[in-house]
Parts: C-alpha cells; structure tokens; sequence
C-alpha cells in the first residue's frame, strides 16, 4: 500500500439509486442511441464507494447480488477514475471499495451510480476542484444516466438522458421497490421496444406538463397518474412475469405502479410510510419478488461522507 506522508486519505462517497418517473423513448439515432425525454429521481437506496492510493488499480464490491459485477477495468467505476486520472495526466494507481445496496442490474442505475461516485471521489482525493458541469461532462462519456447520479434531487434528462434541467418537486414521495433476478439486458430491451412499434415514424419526445404539476403539487395520487416508461411494455414482452408483478403490487394498494428504467426491478408509488411498510410486508410474502425494499425520493446525488471504519 502506497503510504507516503503526503499522500491523500481514502474519499467515501455516497451515491442513490434512480427512479424514472416518465421515461419517454424517440427515435433510434445514428450513434445507437434514442433520443430520450425522461425525468429522473433520485432516492435513498444507496452505494458507498471508497477510493484510496494503491500500489495497483483494483475493485473489490460487497453487498448482495454483486457476483456478477466486474472487478476489472470494464467496471464503470474503474472506467471513471481511470478517464480522470489519465485525463489530469497522473500515475498513481486507485483501489476502488463498492458497499453495494442498490440492486444489481435491477434498471435502478446501480453502475452508474458507482461511477459517478468514483468521479466524485476521486476530485476529492485529488483535490482538482472540479466543478459540477465539468464533473457531469465527464459522467456523460461514462453513460447517459451517470450525470444525474452526480447531481441527485429530481431533473428532466434529454439527448440520450446526459443533458439535464432541473425540476421543481414540493415535498417527499414514497417507493416499494419489487426486485427480481430474472435478467434484462438494458440494449435488448431498448430493440424489443423498436420492434413492437414496428416501421411507424417516431417523434421527439417531450416531458408532458401534468407530470410536472404533479411534481410540483407534492401529491402521490396526482404523481401516480402520471408515472409513464415506454420501455415498459418491451421489458413485459421479454419477461411476462413483470406484468404479474405490476398487477400483485396495485392490488395489495400501490397508487400506481412502473417498471424502472429497462427493468426489471418494478417500482410503486404509495401514499405514505405506513402505506410502504404495509405493501413490502404484502409483496413479500407472495415470493415474486427476490427482495421487496422501501425507499423516499428524493434525494442528494454523489456526495462525501465520512470514511466508512469497517
Ligand atoms: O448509456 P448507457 O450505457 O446506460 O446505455 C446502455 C445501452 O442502452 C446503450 O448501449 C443502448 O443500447 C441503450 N440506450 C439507448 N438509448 C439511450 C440510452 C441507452 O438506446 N438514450
């Protein structure tokens, strides 16, 4: 372990899991991307990703789940402190620790998340001072959701999700989050929603103005209403069980119920706190999910937190 005197301490940051609260998918562009109208929200399932100085670059990940998550370079967070360390010009190798609660490949951003907080973390360790926009210019090269996982709270994201405008929400609202293991390949999904429309010509898509009075409003019920994911119905024609899901959850009394992002993690809306301990309570105990948490959105992007002792 490097050690020297002048050596900077290890940085913890911690990082939230994201929720689309409308999802709107347009044309397939020429880079293979959609152009995407989509607000996101931050809530309180979280990462904590520490960086420290090493002899040589490393990842080790903890928590749930996480046999599946790479430890070399093709995982993202390795990716983000090697685009900064290689950008500022440095050698000194980083050992990246990821304590992990947000779902693995669940379509809640939990690789995105590591790696906006590795970016964050790293600034910190390195003292470079980087400002938020140059920070979410970097995050953009990483991946279209890892910006807003830098910047937290509520925004609308445009282009392929990277360009975002904040979004006025009064008020917290309250997610049961259904987490599945079926598996879900976001660019497969993505082609099954281009399939199921078929040659039809697709317009630019653009955030719909009740889903941002309901923001405003602060009221789940009018939220609920306005929860929209075109991607949905693609992630139900490949994995049938997620419609079954969708249904138990609104039954047991959900407001209103989506498929996050690409899937396949299901997300609920409820009214309040009660209404979510009662709903995981009721999800749990029908088996269709492999795990059933309560979460509240929203919430702070990537920031440092004091380092973690264990
Ligand atoms: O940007 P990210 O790495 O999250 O994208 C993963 C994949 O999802 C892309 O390779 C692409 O297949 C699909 N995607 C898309 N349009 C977007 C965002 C993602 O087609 N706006």
């Amino acid at each position: 372990m490097t050690s020297a005197h002048s050596d900077p301490a290890p940085v913890t940051v911690r990082v939230p899991a994201k929720v689309n609260l409308e999802l709107l998918v347009g044309p397939l562009r020429d880079d293979g991307f959609h152009s995407l109208s989509t607000v996101y929200q931050a809530v309180n399932l979280h990462d904590d990703v520490t960086v420290a100085l090493d002899d040589d670059w490393g990842c080790t990940v903890s928590g749930a789940g996480t046999d599946s998550v790479p430890t070399d370079d093709s995982n993202l967070a390795m990716r983000a402190a090697r685009l900064l360390h290689d950008e500022i010009g440095l050698d000194a190798p980083v050992h990246i620790t990821i304590a992990k609660t947000i779902p693995v490949a669940g379509g809640m951003a939990g690789g995105s998340a590591d790696a906006a907080a590795a970016l964050v973390a790293c600034d910190r360790m390195w003292s470079l001072g980087l400002s938020s926009e140059e920070l979410e210019e970097y995050a953009a090269e990483l991946g279209s959701d890892v910006p807003f996982l830098i910047r937290g709270g509520t925004a609308v994201g445009s282009g392929r999700g990277e360009r975002l405008a904040p979004v006025l929400a009064r008020g917290n609202f309250h997610w049961v989050f259904a987490i599945s293991d079926i598996g879900l390949s976001t660019p497969e999904v993505y082609a099954e929603c281009d399939r199921l429309r078929g040659s039809a010509p697709v317009p630019e898509p653009t955030p719909s103005t009740e889903l941002m009075s309901a923001l405003r409003s602060g009221d789940p019920r009018a939220l609920a209403a306005q929860l929209t994911n075109d991607l949905e119905a693609a992630a139900i024609s490949l994995r049938p069980e997620l419609g079954e899901v969708l249904e138990s959850g609104m039954e047991f009394g959900a407001l209103g119920g989506i498929v996050s992002g690409s899937g396949p993690t299901v997300a609920f809306l409820v009214e309040d706190v009660e209404a979510a301990i009662d709903l995981t309570v009721a999800l749990t105990a029908t088996g269709t999910a492999r795990e059933v948490r309560k979460a509240v959105g929203p919430v702070h992007g990537a920031h440092v937190i004091p380092a973690r002792v264990d």
